[in-house]
């Protein structure tokens, strides 16, 4: 048993944030587990992000965008997330393909027929077997992330986490490297309302694979719930037998 987990919700509502604390969390009980993000969590990937995510690549055609994007799963599906599903571990996975339908699709009005099929090229059809909702509005998660670009800019340190016991805490600042700014994130405010929105069509049509959460809430608190939806799943995960659980 293998188990594949992904991570969506509008920009800022704190998915790189949860997906870190979720992997630190399961690597130190032991748990096969690997982190990677979309675009990129390869070698290949990560060059393609740098090109469709450049605010300078304001000349970019959307089919080039939606194309890019798949580019850059396939490799990721194919290079790190099959291999290590067929070995029986957990792949925690920083956006996948629900980006497209709500980015690409609802966002940017692309047809959702073509933007299946070629996901399903892209990904040879591998479907998470669990997506993590982080619901928070287009406008509260903008507003989010440029507040913490303020913060950051003005050079002042973001508070400490306080994080539950059970949770590892991490060495550096967790999800807290410095805030991206991308060209998606620089499109017009109704484009991100409308991603959102298309979220929750994507949720409604699909309700047994998504586990939406409150993204107001504190950060620990979200961790904390985020572990415990996933518990009955972890049953069927072998743990490494060479790791010791990591209690710093
Ligand atoms: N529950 C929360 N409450 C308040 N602030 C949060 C919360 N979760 C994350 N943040 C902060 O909001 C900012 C955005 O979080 P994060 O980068 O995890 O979001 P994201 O969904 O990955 O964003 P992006 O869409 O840009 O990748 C970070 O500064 C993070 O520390
Ligand atoms: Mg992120």
């Amino acid at each position: 048993m293998s188990l594949f987990v992904t991570f969506e919700g509008p920009e800022g509502s704190g998915k790189s944030t949860q997906a870190r604390l979720l992997y630190s969390y399961l690597h130190a009980r032991g748990y096969p587990v690997i982190l990677v993000r979309e675009p990129g969590g390869t070698r290949i990937g990560d060059l393609i992000r740098r090109i469709v995510l450049d605010l300078q690549h304001t000349e970019m055609a959307d089919t080039t965008e939606m194309l890019l994007f798949s580019a850059a799963r396939a490799q990721l599906v194919n290079e790190v997330i099959r291999p290590y599903l067929e070995q029986g571990g957990i792949v925690l996975c920083d956006r996948y393909a629900d980006s497209t339908y709500a980015y690409q699709g609802y966002g940017l009005g692309r047809d959702m027929n073509e933007l299946r099929t070629l996901t399903a090229i892209a990904t040879g059809g591998l479907l998470p077997d669990v997506t993590i909702y982080l619901d928070l509005t287009a406008d509260e998660g903008l507003e989010r992330k440029r507040r913490k670009r303020q913060e950051q800019d003005a050079g002042r340190a973001a508070p400490p986490l306080n994080l539950p016991s059970e949770l590892p805490r991490l060495g550096g600042a967790e999800g807290r490297g410095p805030i991206e700014w991308n060209r998606l994130d620089a499109r017009e405010v109704a484009y991100h309302r409308r991603v959102a929105e298309g979220y929750r069509k994507l949720i409604a049509q699909e309700p047994e694979r998504w586990r939406a959460f409150d993204a107001c809430q504190a950060i620990d608190a979200l961790a904390g719930q985020i572990a415990g939806e996933l518990e009955p799943w972890l049953e069927h995960i072998q743990m490494l037998e060479t790791t010791t659980p990591d209690t710093q």
